[in-house]
């Protein structure tokens, strides 16, 4: 199953994407986790990135696309992947369209998550994460001890985009930019809209069904 996941900052993507690499054993394929990472270890490419990255802009286009295109070929994405962050505007849409029909591939769905911008900021605002990849929030997902991660120990941090002027530019960027996807992937055939408010386990539930269990 090839599917994206589309919505706002915040909207849980990579909450969600967590639970359904376990669920569908396919990779998550997430552009952020892979320009945070570039950044960390310094490389070209984090140089190049950080500074969109920390005023709440998009990466230019080509950049990504060309991240994309290699981390498609890759063996382990052989029976479908999830993209959690890509693509952000038309024009990586319609690059993705295009490298995928010359692997003889398409996307199968577009789950769009639905969110109000103001729980928008209140979650974004209280994320922490971990080098791990795990995720938290303050309120609606604490860890079992304060600033530690459960699963590795590790200290947990607020991501440098998670100040609350960057989030307000991160939301006006997805308004702009990437909100017009939604309705290229409805005249495609292939958004399924769901409500992002609720628990985890509903979200994910609401997920599962709308791509057909
Ligand atoms: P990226 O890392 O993709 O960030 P994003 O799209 O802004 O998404 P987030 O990771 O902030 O949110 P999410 O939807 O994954 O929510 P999460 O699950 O963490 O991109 C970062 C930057 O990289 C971009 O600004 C850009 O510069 C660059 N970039 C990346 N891709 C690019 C591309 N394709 N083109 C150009 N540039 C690109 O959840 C958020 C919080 O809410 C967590 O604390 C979580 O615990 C909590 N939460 C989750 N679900 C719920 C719930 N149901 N109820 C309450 N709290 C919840």
């Amino acid at each position: 199953m090839r599917l994206i996941l589309l919505g706002p900052p915040g909207a849980g993507k990579g909450t969600q994407a967590e639970r359904l690499v376990a669920k569908y054993q396919i990779p998550q394929i997430s552009t952020g986790d892979i320009l945070r990472a570039a950044v960390r270890d310094g490389t070209d490419l984090g140089k190049t990135a950080k500074s969109y990255m920390d005023s709440g802009g998009l990466v230019p286009d080509a950049v990504v696309i060309g991240i994309i295109e290699e981390r498609l070929k890759e063996d382990d994405c052989a029976n479908g992947y999830i993209l959690d962050g890509f693509p952000r505007t038309v024009a990586q849409a319609d690059a993705l369209k295009n490298v995928l029909a010359g692997m003889g591939q398409a996307i199968d769905h577009v789950v769009s998550v639905e969110v109000p911008n103001e729980d928008l900021v209140e979650r974004l605002s209280g994320r922490r994460s971990c080098k791990c990849g795990a995720m938290y929030h303050v309120t609606f997902n604490p860890p079992k001890k304060e600033g530690v991660c459960d699963k590795c120990g590790g200290e947990l941090f607020q991501r440098a985009d998670d100040q609350e002027e960057t989030i307000r530019s991160r939301l006006a960027v997805y308004e702009e930019q990437t909100a017009p996807l939604i309705a290229y992937y409805e005249k495609a055939g292939l958004l399924r809209r769901i409500d992002g408010v609720g628990s985890l386990d509903e979200i994910f539930g609401r997920i599962v069904e709308a791509i057909g269990g």
